[in-house]
């Protein structure tokens, strides 16, 4: 059911888990500290929100991001993005090819759930993702609810997996498992508590994922692996998640400490362009406050 507050903004839940669209704003203008308030308390509680309906260059979203917290930087080196020189806060999600090549990252089709930057020792808290050119189907992005997730986990798995570290690895690849028996010395890899209380809400969630997670730190390969899947599978429970379908215009903020997200498919042959920034974490995930 939608509610309108005070600040003129109209909140609708848009699913059982996560997301909720916000209405009667414009994220170009300057905004007054109510609304900011009012996002924030939305954002905690929803987790996802979407905006439709914006008119955003790169200066307005960066503007807006910063809201709610400082920007952040790319972790992926100068000389290995695809978008070149100057793109430091923004990322081009894109499968536009120019003289063969892709114009932006992610570029193509199916993407596991993943939690953005989680191979980094503090990762970024919030992702910004406005839709400038999204194909006639599919790639569309689904958000897995990691509160939900860690209220269903069977509490004899919780009280195992109590105190202990996942580590996760990420290559730039959408889909597939790292080999954890590579070198990872030139691959980015950082170890971070399964359980994690985010700050912003003092609730606890989960944190592993499909494509980053490689494995459970102290556990024998075997064991690790049986848990990861089991824990992979309750993440992606359908009541658990909420799949945003874009519209050119939409704005969607999502945050990285209780939720994770993946992409589904779409045709090789439509043109697909989202323009992302991030804002940076408070510190060190921790599982207790
Ligand atoms: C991202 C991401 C998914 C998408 O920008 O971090 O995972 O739908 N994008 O393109
Ligand atoms: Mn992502």
């Amino acid at each position: 059911m939608a509610s309108t507050l005070e600040s003129g903004l109209t909140i609708t839940p848009l699913s059982a888990a996560c997301g909720a669209e916000i209405t009667g704003i414009d994220l170009g203008d300057a905004l007054g500290a109510d609304a900011v308030a009012a996002i924030s308390s939305a954002w905690r509680r929803y987790i996802v929100l979407v905006f439709p309906g914006q008119d955003l260059d790169e200066a307005a979203q960066l503007r807006f991001a910063a809201n709610f917290g400082r920007l952040g930087t790319r972790s992926r080196p100068t000389d290995n993005r695809p978008e070149g020189a100057g793109y430091d806060r923004i990322m081009l999600v894109s499968n536009i090819r120019k003289d063969g090549k892709p114009i932006g990252s992610l570029p193509d089709g199916e993407m596991w759930f993943h939690h953005d930057m989680c191979y980094v020792p503090v990762p970024h808290k919030g992702t910004f993702l406005y839709a400038i050119e999204i194909p006639d189907t599919g790639g569309n992005t689904r958000f897995a609810d990691m509160y939900k997730a860690y209220d269903a986990l069977p509490p004899a798995l919780v009280e195992k997996l109590k105190g202990r570290t996942a580590l996760h690895v990420y290559d730039y690849v959408m889909t597939g498992k790292i080999d954890i028996d590579r070198d990872l010395g030139n691959i980015q890899h950082h170890s971070q508590p399964i359980f994690v209380t985010n700050p912003a809400s003092g609730r606890k969630a989960l944190y592993v994922n499909r494509l980053m997670t490689a494995r459970i730190d102290g556990l024998k390969r075997g064991e690790s692996e049986a848990i990861l899947e089991q824990l992979f599978d309750i993440v992606e429970r359908p009541e658990g998640v909420f799949e945003h379908e874009w519209t050119p215009g939409d704005l969607v903020m999502w945050d990285n400490l209780c939720s994770c997200h993946a992409r589904t498919d779409f045709p090789t042959d439509q043109r697909r362009l989202l323009r992302r920034c991030t804002v940076q974490g408070d510190g060190p995930l921790r599982e207790n406050p």
